[in-house]
């Protein structure tokens, strides 16, 4: 970026606690913003881990009214949205608690959303086109890696389409986020993996993206680094707690730099993967992050050189174009020492060339890869697919 020529804009509008156990400073925060009754947006999972059980002795001696909600789906629907929404109101509630992975972040974005602007949800896709603020989020992760604590955007899926929606909005700003490490220590090794996956994913897209800029790019290269030094550590141990807080601070640094440097070509074709085959949001941007680095390395030597190097890899001697080439394979022998699959095939999926084609048009005319630093047409999506298949 040209300093000189160029301008840009950044802010972040969420209220970050961060710390271990600092989950119990929660009812301060209520009564901090007054709220009267917030419900708890949350899934299974958190409900029968013990995690749930916590969160609610801690409002209880707070002498916080709450209510729960604990029906939140992977891949959050409008349906499930719609349903929550019905909840909220008929509970009275106030703000809504997203306490979850993504999904319970996302879906509590969602009923904010749905409560303060009536109709279908799908009229609000894209860049500022809700007109309404609704009840403040406040996001309380429990892993590392959608970032969501402290974006403007949710993704739900409108299940008759089987397509993801990316709704982004100023109104989307979680009030507040408690970045609570302890939270990541119960969390199963795949997850963990997958959601970092997610989180370098945000890191490497907004700092090679076309919209990246001096503040994006700081962020996204410190949140590189954290993960590069901390993923392996903390799928090998999640109770390991430096590696969970070191993970847990770097998916909301990535988080942080995509609000403006955005996503490009990865989270463009994942989304219509993972609407369509059901593949885990991690898992997709797992399987494209390399093909697509690889796809990019040409667009700027220089950055994917940076990455090499915070990932690790040791570049002496090498040639500005055998160093930034050294990201990919870093990035790849990552993914190796997580084990996580690096093809369709191997989780079972099969694409023919007619669903190749629908994935590729769709994630071209969502405009997220408008941001990818080398221009990709339809066609250059079909070959980034053919190559996970
Ligand atoms: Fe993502």
């Amino acid at each position: 970026m040209n300093l000189i020529k160029d301008s840009f804009e950044f802010g972040l509008h969420t209220q970050i606690h961060f710390g271990v156990n600092r989950i119990q400073e929660l009812p301060e925060i209520i009564k901090k913003y007054n709220y009267k009754n917030v419900l708890i947006c949350t899934d299974k999972g958190i409900a029968s881990s013990g995690a749930l059980d916590r969160l609610e002795s801690i409002l209880k001696d707070g002498e916080i009214k709450y209510e729960v909600f604990t029906e939140v789906e992977p891949d959050p629907t409008i349906r499930i949205v719609k349903k929550v929404e019905q909840f909220f109101i008929e509970r009275n509630c106030d703000a809504i608690i997203g306490f979850g992975g993504g999904s319970s972040i996302d879906t509590a974005k969602g009923v904010s959303i749905a409560v303060a602007n009536p109709g279908d949800l799908s009229k609000f896709e894209g860049k500022n086109q809700i007109p309404n603020k609704g009840p403040n989020v406040i996001a309380i992760p429990t892993t590392a890696g959608t970032g969501s604590e402290v974006t403007h955007a949710t993704v739900l899926k409108d299940e008759d389409r089987k397509y993801k929606m990316g709704i982004l909005s100023e109104h989307l700003h979680p009030k507040a986020a408690i970045l609570d490490p302890a939270l990541l220590t119960t969390l199963p090794k795949g997850l963990a993996t997958m959601t970092g996956m997610d989180a370098l994913s945000h890191a490497i897209e907004s700092y090679t993206s076309n919209q990246a800029q001096p503040i994006t790019e700081a962020l996204g290269l410190y949140a590189i680094e954290l993960i590069g030094k901390n993923l392996r550590p903390f799928a090998a141990d999640r109770t390991n707690i430096e590696a969970a807080s070191n993970m847990m601070l770097a998916s909301t640094i990535a988080g942080a730099a995509f609000i403006w440097g955005r996503v490009a070509a990865v989270h463009a074709l994942s989304h219509p993967l993972g609407g369509r085959y059901k593949i885990p949001h991690g898992l997709a941007n797992s399987l494209l992050l390399p093909i697509v680095m690889k796809y990019n390395v040409s667009s700027n030597f220089q950055k994917f050189k940076n990455i090499a190097v915070q990932l690790g890899e040791n570049v002496e001697g090498l040639s500005l174009r055998e160093a930034a080439a050294k990201s990919v394979t870093a990035v790849e022998e990552l993914i190796a020492d997580l084990e996580i699959p690096t093809t369709l095939k191997e989780i079972n999926i099969e694409l023919s060339d007619e669903e190749v084609q629908v994935v590729a048009e769709e994630a071209f005319a969502s405009g997220i890869a408008n941001a990818n630093p080398r221009q990709v047409s339809v066609k250059d999506l079909v070959s980034i697919i053919n190559t996970i298949k």
